[in-house]
């Protein structure tokens, strides 16, 4: 039951990638479960409400944690449960809320599941937890259908029994480590419904659920060629200027691997599970899925809490697609009583700091390196994307954000070849970057080794050497600076309660403006290069330093109404 006002309808929640955020066992150059314990306090400086974790679990760490060999235990290379629990008692003492990951789609290749699936005969209850298929062609020497994996190339692998001869073909519409499970078998149901309970009983405040649109794939798994520009984690058209799908366009032809209407009777599930619970516990689906009517599916009533607005980060910096987004999300959010949840960078997708001036088209999850067209300018960039979330947290709903992006941080675009470790890159052979260059280890302090991530100095990618200006320690306390942009904003925003509130639009504005009020502020956003007049008021907060009553190119400012 929901009684309108829970707190996660309104949270500005962190995203920690702890690969990458603080070496704290400082063995490896790999962040882990003790340097978040440490770094919390910067959080609660920050003014977020709650951070989610991305994986942390037991894992071969082929998709860096997305390919989960045990559910209920920490890797080594993150610490050890107890080191989970440290971590989690800290994050509520300082009145901060914990969401773990919860990937529910795959399992690693390792997982004991599979090991054994694969060590079972053909049609045993083994393999029943997996998507076991024969072969088609001759001899059964060709996949079950056409189907390719989001990291490229096939996405499905043929097994090889003990004495070499070739078996049954299994899915993975990820990488070839990652098997999907067969959600049609309720063994997997009830695996995953202990999973939640381990998980809520240790204290988390919720799970962010992994590919939560690909759960159910379409009886008979049927060949299916995806549009020619598809591209992201759902098979969205992703470009410079995507077309946003209008909430009348419900019936947009789907995948037969996503967003199948029988995944909600999951979430129905799961939405009882948490009710168990006190303290209003939350889940938030990462499924990308257009239109956004389509998404407000995930957030009904008795599904889920959250789904993250990938129709919104997607969105060209340009003011009439802006305002159509909210408009949309608004519209379809509303009519389930669910908040939107607003977000504009992930460790999925290029850092918004370089995407927003990128000058070519850019599928989500291909990245950008030293060969890829239309390279952003880092200035105009960087103040596009202060631009831009200083619109996002004025927005009625819930925020999340990911690490660094407070500091600024810019994609890094050029990783030598040989660091990198997206399967993406290994899949395609390099002809796709992939999503390394938003990973890299985030800077601390802008004197110490490694910017201060780890004692080492070691760093997993390498971080780039004019990362300075940057490092926290070099920004905290410093007027203009990104991070004290992000604190005053989020500040302001938690006074003037705007995570409650609504949007109006202001008429009068240029077609390169969004402007409306929420409660007592007024925003104003200018994506163009003219300046814009403003009306008289009190400036709250400024995305760049104003001129006299005027609000220059790419910045975005906050009155007082
Ligand atoms: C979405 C995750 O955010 C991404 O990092 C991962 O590679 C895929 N799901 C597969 O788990």
């Amino acid at each position: 039951m929901t009684n309108g006002n829970e707190w996660w309808r309104s949270a500005v929640i962190y995203q920690i990638y702890p690969r990458s955020f603080s070496d704290g066992m400082g063995d490896d150059g790999l962040g882990d479960l003790a340097g978040i314990t440490e770094r919390l306090p910067a959080l609660v400086e920050l003014g977020v409400d709650a951070v989610w974790l991305s994986p942390f679990y037991t894992s071969p760490q082929k998709d860096a944690g997305y390919d989960v060999a045990d559910y209920c235990d920490v890797d080594p290379i993150f610490g050890t449960l107890a080191d989970f629990d440290a971590m989690e008692k800290r994050v509520h003492e300082l009145g901060l809320r914990l969401i773990v990951d919860l990937v529910p789609n795959h399992t690693s290749d390792q997982h004991r599941w599979f090991q054994e699936a694969l060590a079972s005969a053909e049609g045993s209850q083994e393999r029943a937890r997996y998507m076991f298929r024969d072969g088609t062609g001759d001899t059964g020497e060709l996949p079950p259908n056409n189907w390719d994996s989001v990291f490229g190339g096939p996405a499905w692998t043929r097994t090889i029994h003990p004495d070499g001869t070739p078996g049954q073909w299994y899915l993975h519409l990820f990488d070839t480590s990652q098997p999907d499970l067969d959600w049609e078998n309720p063994w997997v149901r009830e695996q995953f419904r202990d999973i939640l309970r381990f998980w809520l009983d240790r204290g988390v405040d919720g799970f962010r659920v992994d590919v939560a649109h690909g759960l159910i794939k379409a009886a008979g798994l049927p060949d299916y060629t995806p549009p020619a520009s598809g591209g992201s984690m759902g098979g969205g058209i992703v470009g410079l200027e995507p077309e946003i799908v209008a909430n009348a366009e419900l019936d947009t032809p789907t995948p037969p691997y996503w967003a199948q209407e029988r995944v909600h009777e999951i979430y129905r599930d799961w939405h009882s599970v948490l009710e168990e619970y006190d303290g209003e516990r939350v889940l938030c689906a990462e499924a990308w899925v257009e239109p956004l009517a389509k998404l407000a599916r995930w957030v009904r009533p008795d599904e889920m809490q959250q789904a993250f607005n990938f129709s919104y980060l997607e969105t060209p910096w340009e003011a009439p697609a802006m305002r159509k987004v909210i408009d949309l999300s608004l519209e379809a959010f509303t009519s389930v009583g669910a908040p939107s949840t607003w977000v504009l960078s992930n460790h999925d997708v290029v850092r918004h700091a370089s995407r927003l001036a990128l000058t070519a088209e850019n599928p989500q999850g291909h990245g950008i390196g030293p060969k890829s067209p239309g390279k952003p300018v880092r200035e105009l960039g960087l103040r596009r994307a202060r631009a831009a979330t200083a619109l996002m947290l004025a927005l009625p709903g819930s925020a999340y954000l990911y690490q660094g992006e407070e500091l600024g941080l810019p994609e890094v675009i050029d990783l030598p070849d040989e660091s990198r470790q997206d399967p993406t890159w290994f899949r395609t052979n390099g002809e796709r970057y992939g999503r390394d260059g938003c990973r890299v280890p985030i800077p601390w302090e802008a004197e110490a080794p490694s910017y201060g991530f780890g004692p080492t100095g070691k760093s997993w990618l390498p971080q780039p050497a004019d990362w300075e200006p940057y490092a926290r320690d070099a920004q905290r306390g410093v007027a203009g600076s990104t991070l004290e942009m992000y604190r005053l904003a989020l500040a302001i925003r938690t006074q003037h309660d705007l995570g409650m509130g609504g949007a109006e639009w202001l008429p009068g504005y240029g077609d390169d403006v969004v402007a409306f009020r929420n409660g007592g502020v007024t925003v104003i956003a200018n994506t163009g290069e003219a300046v814009v007049e403003l009306p008289i008021g009190q400036v709250l907060l400024a995305s760049e330093p104003l001129g006299d009553g005027i609000l220059p190119g790419d910045t975005t400012v906050w009155l007082r109404s």
